[in-house]
C-alpha cells in the first residue's frame, strides 16, 4: 500500500500501541511465534485444542525438537508475559491481535490443502470476539482463503465487520525457527486496510525497528508469496537433482557441478545441494496444494512444472533404493541395511514426508532387514513405521550391515570415523544419499562409496565436503 493512499493516522480507529497477542495453534510455527513474541516484550496467550501440548508448554517443555526453543520458552515463562490455555473464551477476551498458526496438511485423497483446522480455529475465535480486533493468518493457505475467511468472520462474530483479517506468511525453517522468527529476512503484511497495517506494525515493532525489510501487500499477494517462495526453493533443489540424473548418464559429478554453479552470484549456492531431495511438512504439500489451487483458478498451465519438480524429487528416493540394491549385489532380499537418519533433515525430529523414512520403508518392502538410527526422530519414526527395526546407536545400526545408507545428514554421521565403522559392518559399502560424507576418506578406509550423481570410482578431482558446503553456503 503506497503512502499516497494511506489515510492520516488520526483518521484510523484506535490502534493498540502495545497489542496483546494470542497465538492459536502451538505446533512448530505457533509455539515458536508465541515464545518469540513474549521474549520481544509482548503479553502473549498461546492456545491449542490439545491439552497435552498446553500442559507440556506450561511446564516449560517443548513437545518437539527445536534447538534453542526450550531456553527461550523458559525465558518467556519466567518473564510472566507468556501463558497457555485451551480456552477460546479466554483468547477472545485477551487478544488485540490473534495469530492463526494451525496446520494445513495435504488432504488424504487429493493434492489440495485441508483447511479444516484453519476454518475451525477462526470460527471458534471469531464467534467469541465482541470488540474491534485483528485476526492474522500465518498458516500456509490456498490463494483466496483470507477473502473467504473475512466473510466467515463477519458472519459469525458479534463484532461483525469490526474484526479485520490480515495475512502474515511465515518463512521459518525447522531447526532455525527461533532465529528465523526473531531475525526474519523480511516481513510481509497482507492487509485490507490502513488500520490493519498500523496494528501489525505495532505488533512487530521491535523486529521492524531492527531494520527488517517490510513488504505491505493485499491479501491474495500475501498468500501467494508463501507458496511462490516454497515453489522456488523446491524447484531449485529439483533442478540440481535433475542435473544429478544427467550426471549419472554422463560420468559427470553433480557435486562439482553444484559448486561451480554456486559461484555464479546470479544463481547462488543456497538450496542447490543435491541428494535425496526435499521433504518435511511444507515444501512437498505446498507445491501440490499450489498446483491444485492454480488448476481451480484456471491457470494450471502456469505451474505445470511443479508436477515435474515433485516427480524429480520422488525419483531421488527410488534411485537411492536402486543404488543400495546395486551395492547389495542385485537383490535386497535378506540383506542387512543400516539406514542412518529418519527425519526429513538434521536438527529436527520431524518425519513428515521424510525422504529418509520413505527409502527405509522401500528397502524393507524389497525384503531387506533395515536397521534405522536417528539422533532425534526415533520415537516419531517408530510410530509411523513400526515394521522397521530401530537401533539405539550408529554402532548398533551398522553392526553386520551389508550396506550402510546415509539418509539424513546429521553432524554425528558426518563425524563418524570410516575406519571404526568399517570394523563393525559385514561389507564396507556405503550409499551417501546426502553427499555428506568424505568420499576420499571412505575409499581410503576400504569402503565402496556411492552417491547419486557422482562417478563410481575415485577421481583425481575430488572436492571435500567442507569446500562443497562453503560453496553452497548451506544453512
Ligand atoms: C521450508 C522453507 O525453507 C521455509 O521457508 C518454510 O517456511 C517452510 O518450509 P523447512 O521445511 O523447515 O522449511 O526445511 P528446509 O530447510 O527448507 O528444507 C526442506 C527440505 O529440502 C529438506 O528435506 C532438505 O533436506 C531439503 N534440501 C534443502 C535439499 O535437499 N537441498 C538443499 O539444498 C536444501
Amino acid at each position: 500500500m503506497s503512502d499516497q493512499i494511506r489515510p492520516a493516522a488520526a483518521t484510523l480507529p484506535p490502534i493498540a500501541e502495545h497489542p496483546r497477542l494470542t497465538v492459536i495453534g502451538t505446533g512448530y510455527l505457533g509455539a515458536t511465534h508465541a515464545v518469540s513474541m513474549a521474549v520481544l516484550g509482548y503479553e502473549v496467550l498461546g492456545v491449542d485444542v490439545d491439552p497435552a501440548k498446553i500442559d507440556a508448554l506450561l511446564a516449560g517443555r517443548v513437545p518437539f525438537h527445536e534447538p534453542g526453543l526450550p531456553e527461550k520458552l523458559a525465558e518467556a515463562l519466567a518473564s510472566g508475559r507468556l501463558h497457555f490455555t485451551t480456552s477460546f473464551d479466554e483468547a477472545a477476551r485477551f487478544g488485540d491481535v490473534h495469530f492463526i498458526c494451525v496446520g494445513t496438511p495435504q488432504q488424504r485423497n487429493s493434492n489440495a490443502a485441508d483447511l479444516r483446522f484453519v476454518d475451525s480455529a477462526v470460527t471458534e475465535l471469531a464467534r467469541r470476539i465482541d470488540r474491534k480486533a485483528l485476526i492474522v493468518g500465518k498458516s500456509t493457505v490456498p490463494i483466496g482463503t483470507a477473502q473467504r475467511l473475512t466473510t466467515l468472520v463477519h458472519e459469525v462474530s458479534p463484532a461483525g465487520a469490526d474484526i479485520e483479517l490480515a495475512w502474515n506468511p511465515e518463512f521459518l525453517r525447522e531447526g532455525w525457527a527461533v532465529e528465523d522468527t526473531l531475525h526474519p529476512d523480511r516481513l510481509v503484511f497482507g492487509v485490507a486496510s490502513a488500520w490493519a497495517e498500523a496494528q501489525l506494525r505495532a505488533a512487530f515493532r521491535p523486529i521492524l525497528d531492527d531494520g527488517t525489510p517490510l513488504v505491505v501487500v493485499d491479501l491474495a499477494t500475501a498468500e501467494l508469496v508463501k507458496v511462490a517462495a516454497n515453489s522456488f526453493l523446491a524447484t531449485k533443489i529439483s533442478f540440481i537433482n535433475a542435473m544429478a540424473e544427467v550426471c549419472e548418464a554422463t560420468g559427470a559429478d553433480v557435486n562439482l557441478l553444484a559448486s561451480a554453479l554456486a559461484y555464479d552470484s546470479r544463481i547462488g549456492g543456497r538450496f542447490l545441494k543435491p541428494g535425496l531431495g526435499f521433504g518435511g511438512g511444507c515444501l512437498p504439500k505446498d507445491i501440490r496444494a499450489f498446483t491444485a489451487r492454480a488448476e481451480e483458478l484456471g491457470v494450471g498451465n502456469a505451474v505445470q512444472f511443479l508436477r515435474e519438480v515433485d516427480g524429480i524429487n520422488l525419483r531421488r528416493r527410488t534411485r537411492t533404493v536402486d543404488l543400495v540394491r546395486e551395492l547389495a549385489g542385485g537383490t535386497l532380499e535378506g540383506k542387512r541395511i543400516a539406514a542412518l537418519g529418519a527425519t526429513f533433515k538434521p536438527n529436527s525430529d520431524d518425519i513428515r514426508d521424510a525422504p529418509a523414512l520413505d527409502v527405509a520403508h522401500m528397502l524393507h518392502g524389497e525384503g531387506a532387514i533395515v536397521s534405522v538410527y536417528d539422533p532425534a526422530g526415533m520415537e516419531n519414526a517408530r510410530r509411523v513405521r513400526p515394521d522397521l527395526h530401530y537401533a539405539p546407536s550408529i554402532a548398533a545400526a551398522v553392526m553386520d550391515a551389508d550396506v550402510v545408507v546415509l539418509l539424513t545428514e546429521w553432524q554425528q554421521f558426518r563425524d563418524a570415523n570410516p575406519r571404526d565403522l568399517g570394523t563393525l559392518v559385514r561389507e564396507r559399502k556405503v550409499v551417501d544419499g546426502r553427499h555428506a560424507l568424505d568420499a576420499d576418506r571412505y575409499r581410503a578406509a576400504g569402503w565402496e562409496y556411492r552417491a547419486l550423481g557422482r562417478p563410481t570410482h575415485s577421481r583425481t578431482v575430488e572436492l571435500s565436503v567442507d569446500a562443497r558446503d562453503a560453496a553452497l553456503q548451506s544453512a
